[in-house]
């Protein structure tokens, strides 16, 4: 499918984004393998979540999906063999989380994804997985489709070589299976999800700096989880507020953990107008309403412990940059290379074809801010956070832009088009 947008006047209006991509993958896999039922709601409703839910689910789980809300009957730590590979589709969050549960299961599973999962590495948890007991085969080492034999698991002690929150949840999540302590230290802090999902379900974690200690032993009880909105989809109204002129947009009940809020912090150093309004605590998470103002913005340098903190709002902070005066130098983000496009690529690519001043670097991009894009017809490359990211420089740009392959944006926000034309 193809869509088409065109220069917005203003952008005005109250309005809630879908739950958290990220504690919606958790709560399932936490669920599936505590005792006693675990009741999501505001579950995203998006297509890596459902692979999620159906991989689960061929590993024994009983998981009822009514709406928004989802009631998993936890099995405890030991799951059932799947009769099936796992298709995981375009999930990396799926494969890499689930490895770390099959690692210490009792039998072997394989899994495999669409084109862009299987290009993605996954030597990044072999590798610490395997150091537990685990055997994993993996085409070349590295890539799906893989096998992996559930072991008896030993605690490690893990430097992580990258910040990646995958890979530090899949190590937790093998921890539970491990006959004593396991410490992985990353080289900055990565979205604690896993961490507060951990303790609010009773299990013990221990987080000292970029330190995190897990302990086998400890059951883990189902819980009640309600979802907070997603901030990753929130980035696009935020963008998209601060961009068009005359705009004001409130956005309800968006989760603002530390690890997660990179993007507010750069848009507001740029110069944006936001303001976090009706903070709150639930299930261990940080929520608030955003209401961002249409402002001026100035090009900014990005890098080092901020990166895994926006890691995934790098396109449209891209866009935003655009409309900035001055020059946004973005560093230390190579992790953007192996996302579900190479984004420095992706996004440097297509705002271009719009007229965009954006080069390409070894690690990152950087940005003249021309404060001008003319439309054009532009490639999503399958990657929602592409597509969702053009779209907003669509909506900035002059004349009308098509975005092709745009459905792609079902894998995390079904409903964003329609959500949008609603401002
Ligand atoms: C995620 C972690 C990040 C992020 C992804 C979701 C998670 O990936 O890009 O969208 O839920 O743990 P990395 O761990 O590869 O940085």
């Amino acid at each position: 499918m193809d869509i088409e947008v065109k220069k917005k006047r203003f952008l005005k209006g109250i309005i809630s984004v879908p739950g958290d991509k990220s504690i919606s993958h958790r709560a399932v896999m936490i669920g599936s393998i505590a005792e006693g039922i675990t009741e999501i709601e505001n579950f995203l409703l998006g297509e890596d979540c459902i692979s999620t839910i159906n991989c689960m689910k061929n590993l024994g789980v009983d998981i009822e999906l009514k709406g928004t809300n989802v009631k998993v009957q936890g099995k405890g730590l030991y799951l059932n063999k799947s009769e099936k590979i796992l298709d995981v589709g375009n999930s990396g969050t799926t494969i890499r989380l689930l490895m770390g549960i099959l690692a210490g299961q009792k039998f072997e599973t394989t899994l495999t994804g669409d084109d862009s999962i299987k290009r993605r590495p996954m030597g990044r948890v072999i590798t610490p997985l395997s150091m537990m007991g685990a055997k994993i085969e993996a085409r070349e080492g590295n890539f799906a489709p893989l096998t992996v034999f559930g072991n008896k698991l030993k605690g490690i002690y893990y430097k992580m070589p990258i910040a990646s929150a995958q890979v530090k949840s899949s190590i937790m999540l093998a921890s539970l299976y491990a006959d004593d302590k396991t410490t992985i230290e990353e080289p900055y802090p990565s979205r604690n999800h896993t961490e507060l999902m951990f303790s609010s379900f009773g299990a013990k974690v221990e987080v000292n700096g970029t330190k995190i200690t897990c302990y086998p032993g400890y059951k883990l009880q189902g819980q009640k989880v309600i979802v907070p909105g997603d901030i990753s989809s929130a980035a696009y109204f935020i963008v998209a507020a601060t961009l068009v002129p005359n705009s004001e947009v409130t956005i309800k009940n968006v989760n603002v953990n530390p690890t997660r809020t990179g993007i507010i912090d750069v848009i507001k150093e740029m110069g944006g107008d936001i303001v976090l309004t009706n903070e709150r605590t639930i299930n261990n998470e940080k929520v608030a309403d955003i209401t961002v103002k249409t402002s001026r913005l100035k090009g900014i340098e990005i890098g080092g412990s901020l990166i895994p903190r926006l890691i995934d709002e790098i396109p449209v902070i891209a866009v935003a940059a655009v409309f900035a005066e001055g020059k946004t130098v973005i560093k230390d983000a190579e992790e953007l290379k192996v996302k579900e496009s190479n984004r420095i690529n992706t996004i440097t690519s297509e705002l271009k074809k719009m007229g965009a001043k954006i080069f390409e670097t070894e690690d990152g991009m950087i940005i003249e801010g021309t404060g001008f894009l003319k439309g054009n017809t532009v490639e999503s490359y399958n990657d929602h956070r592409i597509a969702m990211s053009l779209w907003v420089a669509g909506l900035m740009a002059e004349g009308e832009t098509k975005i092709k392959n745009a459905e792609c944006v079902n894998i995390s926000y079904p409903d964003f088009y329609k959500t949008f034309d609603m401002l």
